[in-house]
């Protein structure tokens, strides 16, 4: 037994070999064979994995399980606590940690960059969090071309690296959000207008099957149907312990946020400027924007807040005329900055240790309905305005046609948009509707909303949910309905893969079946948005 307690696992075990290492250890530990499976999986999974890697485990009340736990954006995610912390060092390390899971049936969570906002999206009471935080290296091709990225880091590590030689990559605007869950769910970046969503951008992934072997997992790879569940499948496809990322010039931006206290003049104009921004997008990728509307709870108003970046250092470009003519900003922060810098100052605006719940829904692009979807959020709001510590918003972004056009490279992608700006994946539309359609772009919205206090957790999740369904009849009213749900803006009581399309759904429950017979990453790690 050469590799029990040596604190290193040099080779990829099978399931099997797995099984005789934990029945060894159990002969060797009475403490834990005294007691009976599958109550003490966890017991013998946490034990067994800190007797093989003991510096990779912990346990409640240390220093390194509270440290990793410290690590969530939501309360709801810090406050999880799973029975002990595996934090692997290599694709081998998280491969033992799966096949040690399927033996103990202890269940497990996996995280990255810990932002999924709702509790066991990447932590789990009772059971095995595997942390990803040690698969941190990043390497750049000789060519330059593609950034080799482990899965444990956020994208600030990534932009940080990559900034001082004048490249980027397609991925989060948050510094602190982790490249795991983001590329997995979609990943809307500051350049998406040209390049697509972050998940269009990987070149090959490195991937831990149920079976608990490594493999890439590219186009040009005998894995090409697995690839594309990738690229919005979310954690049902596997772990993956690496991304290799296609990788472009890039050097400062013209960006930053100009700020107003709401008036329904003020709402007209950004909501005018948001309408043809979406229109106008295809004249200049470089200008993305995203609006949120939110409440300041100590003053007592609403505010808007018009993000707008520009992936070129010239100040003021025509694209977004609309916009900084708009008189009356109370804070500007637009300037020339690196990209490392910017996301910063979107992570100081979305503080961690706060409840969060977010919510999603898609679209078309109408400045009527975006006023009346504006009045419901209002409304809403209104309704749970003295819940301590309240931050809710609304944030509109247009799915830009220079997205949709990047989500057909390389097979597709199973968002169930491609090639779409127009309104479609409706059946028999009248004759009108059917014209609009051609001329409707979609946006996607983003409810989120912090507060203090577990006991409003009910009335506030309610509050999101009424914006929800109420927006989307009002679009339906309207023929602007859109069936698509974004994964990493939903909420658990959304149902996001159905949201794909019929026929993306049935291929990526096939694409499951073949890798995952025993269906390892629904059943044994149940937190996040399952398929089927
Ligand atoms: C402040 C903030 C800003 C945001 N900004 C953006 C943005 O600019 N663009 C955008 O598109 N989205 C954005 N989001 C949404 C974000 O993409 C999701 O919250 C995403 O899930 C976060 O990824 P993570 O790795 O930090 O989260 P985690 O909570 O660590 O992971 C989320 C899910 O993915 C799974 N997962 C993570 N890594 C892996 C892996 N390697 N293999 C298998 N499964 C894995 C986890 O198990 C979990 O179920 C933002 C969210 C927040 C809170
Ligand atoms: C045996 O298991 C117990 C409980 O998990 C643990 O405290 C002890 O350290 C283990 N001993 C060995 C040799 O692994
Ligand atoms: C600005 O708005 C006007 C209508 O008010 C529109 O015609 C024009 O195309 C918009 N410009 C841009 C760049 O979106
Ligand atoms: C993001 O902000 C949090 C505070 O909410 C801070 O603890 C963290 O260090 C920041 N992370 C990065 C990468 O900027």
């Amino acid at each position: 037994m050469p590799f029990l307690g040596l604190g290193v696992v040099r080779a990829t075990l099978t399931l099997s070999e797995v099984e005789d290492q934990i029945s060894s250890y159990l002969e060797q530990n009475e403490t834990v064979a005294a007691r009976s499976l599958p109550e003490v999986g966890c017991a013998v999974a946490c034990g067994f994995l800190a007797f093989t890697l003991p510096k990779r485990l912990s346990y409640p009340d240390s220093p390194t399980y509270e440290f990793q736990e410290s690590r969530y954006w939501s309360q709801q995610q810090a406050l999880t606590r799973p029975s002990c912390r595996f934090a692997p060092a290599s694709a081998q390390e998280v491969s033992l940690a799966v096949l040690t899971s399927r033996v103990t049936q202890c269940k497990f969570a996996v995280k990255s960059g810990g932002h999924a906002a709702f509790s066991g999206a990447s932590n789990i009471n009772n059971g095995l969090t595997i942390d990803l935080i040690n698969l941190n290296k990043i390497t750049l091709s000789a060519d330059q071309k593609q950034t080799s990225v482990g899965a444990g880091n956020v994208w600030y590590d990534v932009y940080t690296y990559l900034q001082p030689k004048g490249l980027t990559t397609i991925g989060g605007r948050v510094s602190a959000i982790g490249v795991g869950g983001l590329t997995l769910g979609g990943g809307i970046s500051f350049f998406s207008s040209r390049y697509g969503w972050a998940c269009d951008n990987v070149n090959t992934f490195e991937v831990v099957f149920a079976d608990g072997t490594i493999r890439d997992v590219s186009y040009s790879s005998a894995y090409k149907d697995l690839y594309w569940a990738l690229r919005g499948g979310g954690n049902n496809f596997g772990i993956v312990t690496r991304f290799d990322l296609a990788t472009y010039p890039q050097g400062n931006l013209w960006a930053g946020a100009k700020t107003f206290i709401y008036t329904p003049e003020t709402e007209a104009a950004v909501n005018n400027a948001f309408y043809h921004l979406a229109i106008n997008s295809p004249s200049d990728p470089d200008g993305q924007i995203i609006i949120a509307y939110a409440y300041a709870q100590a003053q007592g108003v609403f505010v808007i807040a018009t993000d707008l970046q520009h992936a070129t250092p010239v100040a003021n470009p025509p694209i977004f005329e609309n916009f900084t003519s708009i008189p009356g900003a109370v804070a500007d922060t637009l300037r020339v900055t690196d990209l490392a810098g910017l996301t910063l100052e979107f992570n100081a605006t979305n503080p961690g240790g706060f409840r969060q719940t977010y919510w999603t829904y898609t679209v078309g692009n109408d400045p009527d309905l975006m006023s009346e979807m504006v009045a419901i959020y209002m409304d809403e709001v209104n309704k749970i305005k003295d819940a301590p510590g309240l931050v809710p918003s609304a944030v509109y972004q247009p799915i830009t046609t220079g997205m949709t056009k990047q989500f057909s490279k390389n097979g597709g992608n199973p968002l169930g948009l491609a090639g779409q700006g127009p309104l479609n994946g409706r059946s028999q539309a009248p004759l009108y509707t059917f014209m609009l359609l051609l001329l409707t772009l979609l946006l996607v919205v983003n409810i989120a909303i912090s507060w203090s206090n577990a006991a409003d957790e009910e009335r506030v999740l309610a509050a999101g949910k009424n914006m929800v369904d109420r927006s989307v009849a009002a679009a339906k009213a309207r023929g602007l309905d859109h069936p698509y749900l974004y994964q990493n803006y939903a909420s658990q009581q959304q149902n996001i893969f159905p949201s794909y399309g019929s026929d993306n759904y049935a291929k990526l429950k096939a694409i499951s079946a073949k890798y995952d017979p025993a269906r390892v990453w629904q059943k044994l790690q149940p937190g996040y948005f399952k398929l089927g």
